[in-house]
């Protein structure tokens, strides 16, 4: 018996929602550059603007509509006609248009921004998705500050924009004040009483301004939303939006939890993430999950041990699923001597435990001073810890041009190698060795205490 995968649909809003974050403005080039990764990423849509915002926008959207031809391009309109008939002009000669139109529900926005009642919204809503209806076949209507949003009055709305036209329905949790358990409980109360609810895709846009958009949005998946909106890098207004490449890895890694399945090539969400860090200039933050520069480096030297013994111990994915071209062994003070002796066969050494021993020792030493032990530190250090007269066996191999240059000392391409001790010729200059299966406990033991 198969059973049927859900599928869910990536919005993403990276390019609109994005865009309007402090400091990450782009120009048309630059938007069409993650268009086309987005487009490479496997996107479903992506919301490439707000046509009527500016000049800009509206060249944006039309551009890429133009250019981007597989993915469901939108545009964003407020519930009125002119920027209806906006986003409809940049968004027409998309191979799969779709216009977006939002109105804010909530009473704080209903009697401080929008100055109208709740009548008058409603009737707004209905109008506007009706005439967006007329231009577009596909037309997803967003209640702005949903989650702040009286329930009763929110489903009568959502009732009323379906009966319009509307194909798709996305609960913005605008100011990102829900929690998971009632934002799924919001999503399952939609889905249970407004009528005609089962026509349309349910959508959740969740802002993180309590670090919750993405639990927030997988309570929404658990709860029926088949579609989700999300950026790159979460960026977006204030804290940012639900992180696109945490709620796909999510699904990934704890498919057991999230049998769902989207349409995304993981693989490209690294290069998504420096493309857009590169052109907007804003950096990731270090531990950002998934595609943070330390999402995958291991610096504490238990840690270090147990990822050269069997990766599964610290890391439940592999970086190159993400398209990280590798994990990373910080060489730091907390290091362990397991992988300060796997860096050195990296390098082309490979040392006896009593010679380890000492270089260990020194490497400690210079790690508590620089923080972080570049390649070029460990060579000149290992050169100034076994000096030629030392007990030494000839290296195997003689260290390339490149390495000898790193190395910052008098070595030439031409010298040979310096002799250090070392166990077998087993291995060729480059490649890592094979971590040993049968080093035995007692020694496993010592390395614990010597803090690998
Ligand atoms: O956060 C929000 O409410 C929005 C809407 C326009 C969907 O971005
Ligand atoms: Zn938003």
């Amino acid at each position: 018996m198969s059973i049927e995968q859900v599928r869910i649909t990536i919005f993403d809003t990276t390019l609109r929602d994005g865009e309007q974050s402090p400091g990450c403005s782009m120009n048309l080039q630059e938007k069409l550059r993650v268009a086309h990764q987005l487009d490479r990423l496997g996107a479903d849509v992506i919301e490439a603007g707000f046509p009527i915002a500016s000049d800009g926008d509206f060249a944006a959207v039309k551009t890429i509509a133009a250019v981007i031809r597989r993915p469901i391009i939108a545009g964003l309109a407020r519930a009125c006609r002119l920027d209806i008939e906006r986003a409809w002009e940049a968004l027409k000669d998309a191979a799969r248009p779709r216009i977006h139109v939002f109105l804010a529900t909530s009473d704080i926005h209903l009697k401080y921004k929008l100055r109208i009642t709740r009548e008058e919204c409603l009737a707004q809503a209905r109008e506007a998705v009706a005439f967006a209806k007329s231009l577009c076949n596909d037309v997803e209507f967003s209640p702005e500050d949903a989650t702040r949003t009286d329930p009763e009055f929110l489903c009568q709305v959502l009732e009323a924009v379906i009966d319009a036209g509307a194909t798709t329905l996305n609960i913005p949790d605008t100011v990102g004040y829900t929690v998971p358990s009632e934002f799924g409980e919001l999503i399952a109360t939609i889905r249970g009483r407004v009528r005609g609810i089962e026509n349309v895709t349910i959508s959740a846009h969740c802002h993180n301004d309590l670090g919750m958009a993405v639990a927030n949005t997988m309570a929404a998946i658990a709860a029926g939303a088949r579609q989700v909106e999300c950026t790159i890098n979460g960026i977006g207004e204030r804290a940012g939006n639900a992180s696109l490449e945490e709620i796909v890895m999510a699904m990934r890694v704890r498919h057991d939890r999230y049998p769902y399945e989207t349409a995304i090539n993981a693989e490209h969400l690294f290069p998504a993430s420096q493309l857009l860090s590169e052109i907007t200039g804003v950096p990731v933050q270090p531990n950002k999950a998934i595609i943070g520069r330390n999402a995958f480096a291991h610096e504490a030297g238990i840690h270090q041990d147990g990822m050269l013994k069997n990766p599964l111990t610290y890391e439940i994915m592999t970086p190159q699923s993400v398209g990280v071209p590798d994990s990373k062994l910080v060489l730091g003070k907390h290091s362990g001597r397991h992988a300060l002796a796997i860096r050195c066969e990296q390098l082309g050494y490979q040392f006896d435990r009593r010679a380890l021993d000492d270089i260990y020792r020194r490497f400690v030493r210079l790690a508590d001073k620089i923080k972080k032990v570049e390649d070029h530190h460990l060579l000149e250090l290992i050169r100034d810890t076994h000096k030629p007269a030392a007990s030494a066996t000839p290296l195997f191999e003689p260290l390339p041009t490149a390495i000898a240059a790193a190395a910052g000392a008098s070595a030439s391409a031409a010298e040979p190698p310096l002799p250090f001790p070392m166990a077998s010729q087993t291995h060729t200059f480059g490649l890592p060795l094979p971590i040993a299966a049968d080093r035995n406990h007692d020694q496993q033991q010592e390395d614990y205490l010597w803090g690998v």
